[in-house]
């Protein structure tokens, strides 16, 4: 990424009969296309927050134009011999990423939200049509996304499952705080002769935001007899390893919007071929209802499918880097625990997580007299970041329960942490503007009750 340009020796003959030097373009993407790839990001801002809403380069960008003025264009010849073949590329490029064991089993939908809707929605009719029991069980993390845990109300609960919520442990120290905790809940949830009909696992829980051991949960369902185990990777894809063989679930979402670079928004849905592929439905239902999940949600009426159909030009670019998107996530990886440790060694504080449990977030103890003693505080803090700082990063809120001994810095309990991100177009300056802002803060003995609520 570094060298441009690479200086070589042609041992041709030129025209005037010298041997000459030329400079050979580098195949690999520069600093100075990357800049440029960006260039459309407000200037001043330190985005350090990918993870929400992800960033799509301006190569990208002109792929999805592309793809929109085709159907402009000529609407009819597009619907009808130009979006299939584009779907089915797009999950064909998905299925080689995620190791899928066929095209089938991987549908193009919107985003996470919509992914979880078209499982939840079949649990749903599970209940109401009697093939599992009142009080039967559904577990996941207490952490688990808003949108989704909504989605489990609305689906699930309503028809009449119980719900199991495990206690993330936060500040968390190893895999196994989360094993044990995950174990126990199943077996609760399979008291009183109740089965656990779904364990719904984040692959990367939003907030606060940890790499859960996935692979390991899973087996463990396995082993207890789960019916089915849905994995919600919406931060995955393009940030850690996504494998279908060895996580093993019956269904996995992730967004492509948020770190494989494409614009909003387009995620996939793997089902795995042996679970219940064809009682799945989109829950907007078109005239290609009940042929197969991939063939619906690929036709969800008139729209702008654009932004589905610029997968393989997401491939392309990530592919412009040496060593592709595995080589992005390490140098992500790397830099987002660099720039959490120059953080927490300003302030005094302590990470999250161990970084072995991060991918390209990671959570930053934030100092105690700031006094964020509320979700309403991490959210003012949050605008007040951008507005007075032109900082974007999101603030988590860590209750402290009765007799509960949190990290602590020199003032007392962290009870906030930044989720900082790292991307490709990051700099150190987007940090240091954090950590500076920060200081600025604790300098002026600002505290979070001097903030208006939002
Ligand atoms: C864990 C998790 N699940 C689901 C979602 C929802 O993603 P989307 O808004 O793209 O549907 C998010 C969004 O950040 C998330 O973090």
């Amino acid at each position: 990424m570094d060298s441009q340009y690479e200086e070589i020796k042609e041992n041709g003959v030129s025209n005037n009969n010298h041997v000459t030097k030329k400079l050979k373009l580098s195949p690999w993407i520069s600093d100075s296309e990357i800049r440029d790839e960006f260039s459309h990001h407000e200037p001043g801002v330190a985005r350090i927050n990918n993870g929400s809403f992800g960033s799509c380069p301006a190569s990208i960008i002109a792929a999805q134009k592309q793809w929109h003025l085709r159907f402009l264009r000529q609407p009819d010849d597009f619907y009808f011999n130009q979006l299939g073949k584009g779907i089915l590329e797009s999950r064909t490029v998905v299925k080689n990423l995620i190791n899928a064991d066929d095209v089938e089993e991987v549908s193009i939908v919107d985003n996470a939200t919509t992914a979880a809707a078209i499982v939840l929605q079949q649990i749903g009719w599970s209940f109401a049509e009697g093939r599992f029991q009142k009080g039967d069980a559904v577990v996941m993390l207490h952490c688990a996304y808003g949108a989704v845990k909504k989605s489990i109300q609305a689906y699930v609960s309503r028809s009449g499952g119980y719900v199991i919520e495990v206690q993330l442990p936060f500040p968390v120290s190893s895999n196994e705080d989360i094993i044990i905790k995950f174990r126990k809940a199943l077996l609760k949830g399979k008291s009183n002769g109740r089965k656990v009909r779904l364990a719904l696992i984040d692959h990367i829980t939003s907030m606060p935001s940890v790499l859960i051991p996935v692979r390991e949960l899973v087996k463990i369902c396995r082993e207890e007899g789960v019916d089915q185990v849905f994995v919600d990777g919406a931060h995955a894809i393009g940030s850690v390893q996504v494998d279908m063989q060895e996580i093993g679930a019956d269904f996995y979402t992730s967004n492509f919007h948020k770190w494989f670079f494409c614009p909003p928004s387009v995620a996939f849905l793997y089902c795995r071929k042996s679970s219940i592929l064809s009682d799945l439905h989109h829950p907007v239902v078109s005239h290609e209802y009940g042929n197969g999940l991939a063939i619906e949600s690929a036709w969800i009426g008139t729209r702008d499918y654009s932004s589905q159909l610029v997968i393989p030009s997401a491939l392309d670019f990530v592919n412009r880097f040496e060593g592709g998107i595995q080589e992005i996530r390490k140098m992500n990886h790397d830099a987002v625990v660099k720039m959490g440790k120059m953080l927490t060694k300003a302030w005094g504080t302590t990470l999250g997580s161990p970084p072995d449990m991060c991918s390209s977030m990671i959570m930053v103890g934030l100092p105690a007299s700031l006094g964020i003693s509320s979700e309403s505080d991490a959210l003012k803090l949050r605008t007040h970041l951008r507005e007075s700082f032109c900082v974007e990063v999101p603030i988590h809120y860590q209750e402290l329960k009765d007799g509960e001994i949190g990290s602590r810095d020199e003032d007392g309990c962290i009870t906030g942490y930044a989720r900082i991100s790292h991307q490709i177009y990051n700099t150190v300056d987007d940090y240091h503007k954090f950590r500076d802002a920060i200081n600025d803060l604790v300098r002026d003995g600002f505290t979070c009750k001097m903030l208006l609520p939002n």
